[in-house]
C-alpha cells in the first residue's frame, strides 16, 4: 500500500474512531436525561460507527498496511438540549462525508 494511501485511510480510520466515541457519549447523555429512545439510536449509530472503523482498519491489513491507531480528543459529557444535540450529530456527519469526499 502506497503511505499516501495508508495515510488518507489512516485519518478515516481516526475520523470513524471518534464518531462511535462521540456516538457512544452522546448516547450515555441521553440516557442520562431519561431519552432512552434517543439513547437506542444513538447507540446504534456508535455501533454503526465502529463497524466502519474495523472494515477500514480490515482493508489496510488485508493490503499488507500499517494501522495507525492515534489518541481521540475526549469527549463532552453534556450536549445541551435534544435538539442541540442532534444539530451536533447532524453537524459531524457533515464532516463525515466532506472528510471522505476529500479522499
Ligand atoms: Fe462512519
Amino acid at each position: 500500500m502506497n503511505d499516501e494511501l495508508q495515510k488518507l485511510i489512516n485519518n478515516l480510520i481516526q475520523i470513524e474512531h471518534v464518531s462511535t466515541t462521540l456516538y457512544l457519549t452522546m448516547s450515555a447523555y441521553m440516557g442520562r436525561l431519561n431519552l432512552t429512545g434517543m439513547a437506542h439510536w444513538l447507540r446504534l449509530q456508535s455501533e454503526e460507527e465502529r463497524t466502519h472503523m474495523l472494515k477500514l482498519i480490515d482493508y489496510v491489513v488485508d493490503k499488507d498496511g500499517t494501522v495507525k491507531l492515534n489518541n481521540i480528543p475526549a469527549q463532552p459529557s453534556d450536549f445541551g438540549t435534544p435538539l442541540e444535540t442532534f444539530q451536533k450529530v447532524l453537524a459531524h456527519e457533515q464532516f463525515v462525508t466532506n472528510s471522505y469526499r476529500r479522499v
